[in-house]
């Protein structure tokens, strides 16, 4: 339980991780959260401070959700040599603490301790979580949010498509039920982050990517 425990508070702690925030930080001198969506994640810094940056942010918050994952297997294996009673079936445990560590590294990377409980949308991080879940299912979803950016241009609009999408991929895709609660907590959450862009998609003035936002939230 110990051991549950120290990997999601690690999981947690690499989704609080400000990438974001330090990227807009040090190339700019700019609090992130006072421009464009106010959000931290890799579009609100393409919009802010162009495409280099905004690649490296979706890349290093991706990572992070593949990092979290890993750290859950890595310490399973590391257990199973040593500390674990034999009546405690580490197998069976494994894809619900993959689920539980999904969602801290995703609520790490939305509400971070280093901004004050502040941070981006998820939706970079859910997609490292997923990779590293399913690979088949992480890249499903992947073409799901490419194939609406490339019709729509609006990344907001994207990402929303790929959180309904997933839990039907889990599903399609034959996951373990873990994966396919994670999948639908995780859908919700994102979708709930994006209320903002909703209203803004529904008025007809949410911009395409890169694209500047008139007002800051
Ligand atoms: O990944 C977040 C994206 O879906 C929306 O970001 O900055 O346009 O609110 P933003």
């Amino acid at each position: 339980l110990i051991l549950c425990a120290a990997i999601l508070l690690v999981a947690y702690l690499l989704g609080s991780i400000p990438t974001g925030y330090t990227a807009a930080k040090l190339l700019k001198g700019i609090d992130i959260r006072e421009h464009g969506s106010g959000s931290t994640g890799a579009t609100n810094v393409l919009r802010t401070l162009g495409k280099g940056p905004g690649f490296l942010v979706l890349v290093v918050d991706t990572l992070k959700g593949v990092l979290a994952i890993a750290l859950v297997r890595w310490s399973f294996i590391a257990a199973n040599q040593n500390i674990i009673p034999a009546n405690v079936n580490l197998a069976t445990w494994l894809p619900w603490m993959v689920a539980l560590a999904g969602i801290a590294a995703i609520l790490g990377h939305s509400k971070s301790i280093w901004l004050g409980f502040t941070g981006g949308k998820s939706v970079a991080t859910s997609l490292g979580v997923l990779l590293a879940m399913s690979w088949q299912v992480g890249l499903s979803t992947a073409a799901v949010f490419g194939l609406v950016l490339a019709i729509s241009r609006i990344v907001s609009l994207s990402s929303i498509a790929g959180a309904i999408a997933v839990s039907l991929l889990m599903l399609v895709l034959g996951q373990p039920l873990p994966y396919l609660l994670f999948a639908i907590a995780a859908g919700i959450y994102v979708i709930m982050r994006h209320r903002s862009n909703i209203q803004r998609l529904l008025a007809g003035t949410e911009p395409k990517m890169g694209q500047k936002i008139p007002t800051t939230e």
